[in-house]
């Protein structure tokens, strides 16, 4: 039997978020923030975060810089369950990367410094860590610059081991959604995107038409629809579940609650509407505390979520 249930490579910082400042950001004012956090940030360790808390068996890899962040990020990420002995800490003039996020009342603006993210490469990866495991999961596929020309042959070595693969792209921050994606689709077994990203990819307005023409690439395709749910196409087949109604804080790594809920009912042989469900319940789960950690991080706020809502 493999050591992990899903493994994961990819980036691993913190998301520094603001509260309450200003809905218009005057130049040269000091503005004020009424509340702050620092917490677990970035897709990939998300997800990893998100799995292990749930009770799946995560193993993952990074490059992080030696620097406070980093350091914090890790420790982060040990306390919830996963393996962390294969993250890279590499002393040079780049640091771990950092997100500000400042949360208005009906949108945010996401800040990066990249920082370590863009320089995770091939030479970081131990394969046959990665292919210890049942399932490859890859998030943030535009952050991965260094590795992203190599993720094709990355997905179809782990494919050979028998691994099965699931691919978040998150947003493109160059707005232009090539890179490869077609190809390395061809190696995914589930595709997470939300609405925005899927239209993006597939080249259209029309969601429900993006499910279609992605379907027809991935076996199983997942759309995220913020409040509204998630729908998933399998083949011809078309489902749709509803979200779980939650009073939010923010949504912040919803989307990577998300995939940890689906892929941890997946992993278990789980139907498609059980893993939706589940899905919507992380993903609501995670708008109840700030970031896309903190409502799993607190286990009895979590069990309590989770038997109040369904048994996962
Ligand atoms: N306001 C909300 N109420 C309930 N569930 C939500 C809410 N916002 C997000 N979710 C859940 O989180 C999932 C992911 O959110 P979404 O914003 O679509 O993804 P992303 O974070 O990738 O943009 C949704 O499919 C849903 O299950
Ligand atoms: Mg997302």
């Amino acid at each position: 039997m493999p050591s992990f249930d899903v493994t994961i490579a990819g980036e691993l910082n913190l998301d520094l978020i603001l509260y309450g400042l200003p809905e218009q950001l005057e130049p040269e004012r000091e503005l004020l923030a009424d509340r702050m956090m620092l917490t677990l940030g970035s897709s990939s360790a998300i997800v990893a975060h998100n799995l292990a808390a749930l009770g799946s068996r995560v193993g993952f890899q990074s490059r992080i810089g030696d620097d406070p962040l980093g350091r914090i990020a890790l420790e982060r990420l040990r306390q919830g369950g996963v393996d962390v002995s294969q993250v890279r800490s590499v002393s040079g003039a780049t640091t771990t990367g950092l997100t500000v996020i400042l949360h208005h009342a009906a949108w945010r603006n996401i800040l990066t410094y990249a920082g370590t993210i863009f320089e995770l490469n091939w030479d970081d990866l131990d394969l046959d860590y990665l292919a210890d495991s049942r399932h490859f999961h890859l998030s943030s596929y535009y952050l991965q610059r260094a590795l992203r020309p190599r993720v094709k042959e990355l997905l179809q070595h782990l494919k050979s081991k028998g691994l099965t693969i699931s691919l978040d792209t998150n947003d493109d921050p160059d707005d232009r959604w090539g890179g490869g994606l077609e190809e390395v689709l061809r190696y995914v077994d589930v595709f997470l995107p939300n609405e925005r990203e899927a239209c993006k990819v597939a080249a259209t307005n029309d969601a429900e038409l993006a499910m279609e023409r992605l379907a027809k690439i991935v076996p199983l395709v997942v759309v995220k629809l913020g409040r509204r749910g998630a729908m998933a196409q399998r083949g011809k087949e078309r489902l749709l579940a509803a979200s779980v109604e939650v009073t939010p804080v923010d949504s912040v790594g919803a989307g990577d609650s998300f995939d940890a809920g689906f892929l941890h009912q997946y992993l278990r042989g789980a139907d498609l509407p059980t893993c939706l469900a589940n899905g919507n319940l992380a993903g609501a789960l995670s708008t109840t505390r700030p970031g896309g950690t903190e409502a799993f991080r607190d286990a009895g706020h979590r069990e309590e979520f989770l038997r109040a809502h369904q048994p996962m």
